[in-house]
């Protein structure tokens, strides 16, 4: 019986921590490159929270606005915030990389190609692993890259997690994430809105995705028929044989 009762709380535990980035293995992001209101909130919030120092230098905003049902007005009012920036350009942003490296201690790095090198689920776990750290430069480390240089941008919208540590083997160590005080988002809001940028990442750093899943649909069903179709043939070939 206990035996069973082990089995069940261990099977109940991924259910009760839910929410809290795990300090050891990834969130599931879940990404879905047909989810186009998804990838159109994630565009808006990535341009917002994100553009400020990062790029995206190899994804056009015309692309962006052709794949996701935008009208190049909708692009110019939510997702364009540089100057002279035009639809028809890249992804770019005034900063320079310069600057980046004087203020934060590393570039940002061009985020196009990120949740293709990482996986979007990388990504997701990096949104959702920032937590309090005095001893850090902005009084923020990141469970997925430690000692980073990127503030917390989204804090005011999660909220600051703090580490709970615990005694293990004679040795503090990290063992969770807890949320006492949330930001503006319910801790729910904040996977959404940060699953939101995770999918519209995955897009830019392979925008021909969600075509490519159709289109493998497609041929998939097309090399059944033609299975039929042989076997039927090959039946009629072979008939007057035996
Ligand atoms: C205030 C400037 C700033 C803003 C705004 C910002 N970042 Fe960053 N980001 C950085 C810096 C600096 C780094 C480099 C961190 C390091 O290497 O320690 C970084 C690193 C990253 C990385 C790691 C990339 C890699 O390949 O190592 C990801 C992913 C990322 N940022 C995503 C985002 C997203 C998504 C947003 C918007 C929600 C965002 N960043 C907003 C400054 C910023």
């Amino acid at each position: 019986m206990k035996k069973y009762l082990m089995i069940l709380m261990l099977a109940l535990l991924p259910a009760l921590t839910a929410g809290a980035a795990p300090v050891n293995g990834k969130m599931s992001a879940d990404v879905d490159p047909h989810d186009k209101e998804s990838l159109q909130r994630g565009a808006k919030a990535f341009a917002n929270y994100c553009m400020a120092c990062h790029q995206a230098e190899l994804m056009r905003y015309s692309r962006v606005a052709q794949d996701l049902g935008l009208s190049s007005e909708d692009v110019e009012e939510f997702l364009i915030f540089t100057p002279g920036t035009q639809v028809v350009d890249v992804m770019r942003n005034a900063m320079d990389s310069e600057d980046s490296l004087d203020w934060f201690g590393a570039p940002a790095p061009d985020l196009t190609m990120t949740a293709r090198r990482h996986g979007p689920d990388w990504v997701y776990t990096f949104l959702n692993g920032f937590y309090k750290d005095e001893n850090q430069q902005f009084g923020v480390n990141n469970l997925v890259i430690s000692g980073v240089s990127m503030p917390h941008v989204l804090q005011e919208l999660q909220g600051l997690p703090e580490a709970i540590r615990e005694d293990v083997d004679g040795q503090q160590r990290m063992v969770g994430l807890e949320l006492n005080e949330a930001g503006m988002m319910s801790p729910a809001e904040y996977r959404r809105f940060t699953r939101d940028i995770t999918n519209f990442m995955d897009y830019i750093a392979e925008p021909v995705k969600a075509e490519r899943q159709r289109l493998g649909v497609y041929v998939i069903g097309f090399l059944l028929i033609l299975l039929v179709l042989t076997y039927l043939l090959k039946k009629e070939f072979w008939r007057d044989v035996h």
